[in-house]
């Protein structure tokens, strides 16, 4: 089976190029910036990794980034994620980055979006992996805030495809972002946001019809509310699901009791991807390595998952038919 998946082709849909940073990099970044961190040692820092719930993620995950400074800093971390990319045969992604983390310790927005940007565009030089970068706002922040973000997003317009909505997600239903996403939009931008991962099934309706959203990320709680189930078939929506991602933050308490196959079951457009690696313990191969044994998935729905991450990416028709093709040879 493990040769079988490295074999598919695979898009990467829901992945925080902060949430990439792994320890010896951060190490390395920390030594190079001056900036002293509180842990010794890399094992340290992945015996930190230990989490309850989403916050308790996040606040070592802001801490993190702090090593992150100049343009160089956001190549090198980018330009990491794509060579673990190359080894999962991972052809095309589209990542989430977190400016406000960055704007926040008074690090500029062109020095963050800079340095991401001239790493994917070697990626695809010289790896042939296809990226497009979509830009999330802190939900913890005001409203106002985002709306400063996005200024700076549309001054990098060419860079950016779409926005998005992360965080912290109890308590900031997508309802507080309603106009800062009507200004995106307007402006060209696409729109996904988190939404049922730890939050109700209400924010996922919010972000339907409130922020117009074309992918849910994460959304694994929508099989509490039936109807919620069949607009997303109807329409197809796609629900990026991040299988380690919900067993490290207790969304699941096992792999095993993850409910993807019951999304693929019930037709819904789900497909498997990584969150924060680096945090989180795999990069997408290992995702699909763990799940397929935990959920026991058979060739077919691995098959499924692969064409449901170009189905539900922003390529063109005619490259997702190429994918689909090559996936179905297999
Ligand atoms: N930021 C990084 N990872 C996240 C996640 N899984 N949920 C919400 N915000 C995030
Ligand atoms: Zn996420």
């Amino acid at each position: 089976m493990q040769d079988f998946i490295s074999k598919l082709p695979k898009a990467e849909l829901h992945l925080h190029i902060e949430g990439s940073l792994e320890p010896e990099l951060m190490f390395k970044l920390a030594q190079r910036n001056n900036i002293s961190l509180k842990y010794k040692s890399v094992e340290e820092i992945r015996n930190a990794y230990q989490f309850h719930n989403l916050q308790s993620f996040l606040d070592i995950y802001y801490e993190g980034a702090g090593v992150l400074q100049k343009e160089q800093d956001f190549y090198d971390l980018t330009w990491e994620y794509l060579l673990r990319c190359k080894e999962d045969n991972v052809r095309h992604t589209e990542i989430f980055f977190d400016p406000q983390t960055h704007t926040d310790r008074n690090i500029p927005f062109d020095v963050s979006i800079n340095g991401i940007h001239a790493a994917l565009k070697d990626g695809e030089k010289k790896l042939g992996i296809t990226s497009h970068i979509i830009m999330c706002f802190l939900r913890h922040l005001s409203q106002e805030e985002a709306f400063k973000t996005l200024e700076h997003a549309i001054r990098h317009k060419d860079k950016i495809i779409g926005v998005g909505l992360d965080s912290s997600e109890v308590g900031h239903p997508p309802v507080k972002f309603q106009q800062v996403f009507e200004k995106a939009m307007a402006e060209g931008f696409k729109t996904v946001a988190h939404a049922g991962e730890e939050g109700p099934a209400e924010y996922i309706w919010e972000a339907l019809n409130l922020l117009k959203v074309e992918r849910i990320d994460h959304g694994v709680r929508c099989l509490e509310d039936e109807k919620l189930v069949a607009y997303l078939k109807e329409h197809q929506i796609p629900l990026t699901v991040c299988p380690y991602s919900n067993v490290k933050l207790k969304v699941f308490e096992n792999l095993k009791d993850h409910n993807l196959r019951n999304l693929l079951n019930k037709g819904l457009v789900a497909m498997i991807n990584a969150d924060d690696p680096a945090y989180f313990g795999g990069y997408l191969g290992e995702n699909f390595v763990g799940t397929q044994k935990a959920l026991d998935l058979s060739k077919e729905e691995l098959k499924t998952l692969a064409k449901n991450s170009f189905k539900a990416s922003f390529l063109s028709q005619d490259v997702k038919d190429k994918f689909y093709k090559e996936i179905d040879s297999l």
